[in-house]
């Protein structure tokens, strides 16, 4: 399996995904101010790997104390480094929230014993990504037919995640189980996660992939040569509104246009139940350079007024399915998602 990210005696290791597909380098992070500044550049990304490094994080800054001395405004800055690097993916709050738990159950202890039981929750947040990722490919599996052209937008796969991947790892499963999966892998302007990220773990697990650029989906649709669309998710709002990737709500446009299901495969830990529609979801704007360059190599006149959101949302009516490791939600989603918290 692809290696996201693993802690290690020598620190939070990390695969650099700005490098791929060209290059595997894997760096060791030993601060939570290292590991933040990972995730704001985009060296980790992805909502639930993007929780995972947020949680080793904590528990490296905590390891990295060597008194009890400031504890809590110590853990109050912790915290709060790791909270300051992306604003979108609920994952991220989600596992802070997590470590935030574990603290005040063990912060009258020895320092010792607290960091114990900080790391070995960090390391829980891995391990159980992982092992809820194959139940959302065991429910997701379920929705192909025999033979499905899959489309999908961004990266859900295994370097989105502590391993496997959501919506990528509903076509692991089904690809696993025997059904023929043809995916096309839109490039994803501007950050190419669907080039870089997506075609590079299609390749090495010989799942049949072909690459196309964003503006080619309705094309591929319109001649009949997609029968499904699955992506991940950054955050879902309690109505079942869903932020992802910048172009995900245009591809979900186009595929009601052509009568094909659009599916989201996301965890519990990307739902948001204080959340109440998509408006509310904050929308992280990125910085120009993205657009106008790619590697240096400019694109565009330097003084052009540029707009860089990375993420959109897609409206409930929009998504035929939600698939999570509790099962799967259909409309209406405002209970059909309360009922997964209640499973
Ligand atoms: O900006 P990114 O690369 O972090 O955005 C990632 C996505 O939008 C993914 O589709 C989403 O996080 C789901 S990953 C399982």
């Amino acid at each position: 399996m692809i290696r996201t990210i693993e802690w290690t005696d020598q620190g939070v290791v990390m695969i650099d995904q700005r490098l791929l597909p060209t290059e595997e380098v894997y760096n060791t992070y030993q601060t939570v101010e290292e590991v933040a500044e990972a995730i704001k550049t985009m060296v980790i990304r992805g909502a639930p790997a993007i929780g995972v490094a947020a949680a080793m994080g904590v528990a490296l800054g905590v390891n990295n104390l060597t008194s009890k001395e400031n504890l809590q405004e110590n853990f109050a800055r912790i915290c709060q480094t790791v909270h300051d690097t992306r604003p979108t993916a609920r994952n991220l709050f989600w596992a802070i929230e997590r470590m935030k738990d574990v603290w005040e159950r063990h912060k009258e202890s020895p320092l010792q014993e607290i960091q114990a039981a900080l790391k070995e929750e960090a390391i829980a947040v891995h391990r159980e990504d992982i092992e809820i990722n194959r139940k959302i490919g065991e429910y997701g599996k379920q929705l192909f037919s025999e033979k499905t052209n899959v489309l999908t937008h961004c990266n859900a796969g295994a370097l989105a995640t502590a391993g496997y991947g959501t919506a990528l790892g509903v076509i692991r499963a089904a690809v696993e189980s025997g059904k023929d999966i043809q995916v096309f892998a839109d490039e994803t302007r501007p950050f190419l996660q669907g080039s870089r990220l997506t075609a590079w773990e299609m390749m090495k697990e010989n799942i049949p992939c072909t690459l196309i650029t964003d503006n080619m989906a309705g094309h591929f649709m319109k001649s009949g040569q997609v029968q499904a669309v699955i992506v991940g998710a950054d955050r879902i709002a309690r109505n079942g509104d869903v932020a992802n990737k910048i172009g995900t709500y245009s591809v979900a446009v186009l595929a009601k246009e052509h009568g094909i299901p659009f599916y989201v495969a996301a965890p519990l830990s990307t739902l948001d139940l204080d959340t109440p529609t998509g408006e509310q979801i904050p929308i992280e704007q990125r910085n120009s350079k993205e657009v106008t360059e790619i590697k240096g190599q400019v694109l565009a006149p330097s003084s052009v007024t540029v707009a860089n959101p990375a993420f959109d949302v897609t409206p409930n009516r929009l998504v035929s399915a939600i698939i999570t490791e509790k099962g799967i939600a259909r409309a209406p989603y405002d209970k059909s998602i309360q009922a997964l918290f209640e499973k």
